[in-house]
């Protein structure tokens, strides 16, 4: 049996209901696609919904100022995808859709991956988007990669785009690769289980205890340890941001230290406090006004 046709079956019996995967929309499409960078399925659900109600149309999120589209994307994280969508939405609603996997290459914000998944799954391309989890499902398939790297990319592509053309339902196949790789292909994979074991070469490696697990295989996030614990900045710059978004009075400066972290200690975490400042002053997200911090 073709492989695209062993993961169609088990899509069609295990396949995650997800709203993205009953639109062909490319707004609703981009909008699914840029909360799922970074954010885990369940919480995209939730966000997604409610950001659909607050900005139905490329039109809607394009009229939307910073603070509009940071308080409709608060809970998600990484603030600098909304507007980042808003401005991709200024350019949609200025040059029209773009109609080829090139054309959305050239919108700021949108890299290979997003440009290749818009592609495929609302304009029905024959295109693979390789996030880490089509990496590390196909690298292991096609590849017989364990822990596939960055540096597989091109022969995914092609090796992928072989896969692709054994169906006429390719959109679905690539999703069926995401839930393999939330289901089974996991990092630490559960192979004994997995619907495709018995034509997996990275799977019967893992069967056999001849893999080891790398120990870090992501970069470090900024990060400070307090109490032989680590705490990543993004925990930290997103307080702020809650802090700045329930006022629109401005936050000062003076006692913010404490009111982000309780064991703030001015002499020793100004200049860490600063850096994150001025990390949100650069993304856009505040901006500072008489030692005051606002939205921007
Ligand atoms: N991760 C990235 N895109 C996804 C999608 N469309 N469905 C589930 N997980 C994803």
């Amino acid at each position: 049996m073709k492989l695209s046709t062993r993961l169609l079956r088990w899509y069609d019996k295990e396949g995650r209901d997800l709203p993205w995967r009953k639109t062909r929309d490319p707004y609703r499409i981009l909008v699914s696609e840029m909360m799922l960078q970074q954010t885990q399925v369940d919480r995209v659900k939730i966000f997604y919904r409610a950001w659909l109600k607050r900005f139905p149309t490329w039109k809607s999120l394009a009229r939307g100022s910073n603070a509009q589209v940071i308080r409709a994307w608060a809970g998600l994280g990484y603030n600098r995808r909304a507007l980042a969508l808003r401005d991709i939405a200024r350019e949609v609603v200025h040059l029209g859709v773009p109609k080829t996997e090139e054309e959305w290459r050239k919108l700021k914000g949108i890299g290979a991956y997003t440009a290749a998944a818009v592609s495929i799954f609302a304009q029905n391309k024959k295109t693979l988007p390789v996030d880490t989890n089509v990496r590390r499902v196909l690298g292991r398939l096609l590849l017989d990669k364990p822990y596939p790297q960055s540096s597989v990319y091109l022969p995914l592509r092609a090796k992928g785009s072989i896969l692709l053309g054994e169906t006429n339902r390719h959109a679905d196949l690539v999703q069926a690769l995401f839930d393999l790789a939330s289901s089974h292909c996991t990092k630490i994979p559960d192979c004994a289980a997995c619907p495709l074991r018995s034509v997996c070469p990275a799977g019967a490696k893992f069967l056999a205890g001849r893999v080891k697990t790398p120990r870090r295989m992501m970069p470090k996030p900024r990060e400070r340890i307090r109490q032989g614990k680590k705490y990543p900045d993004r925990i930290y710059r997103g307080r702020i941001l809650r802090l700045v978004r329930e006022t629109s009075r401005g936050v000062r400066l003076e006692g913010l230290g404490k009111r982000v972290d309780p064991a703030f200690e001015a002499e020793r975490d100004t200049q860490w406090l600063l850096d994150m400042i001025y990390r949100l002053e650069r993304d856009e997200l505040v901006i500072m006004k008489h030692h005051k911090l606002y939205l921007s």
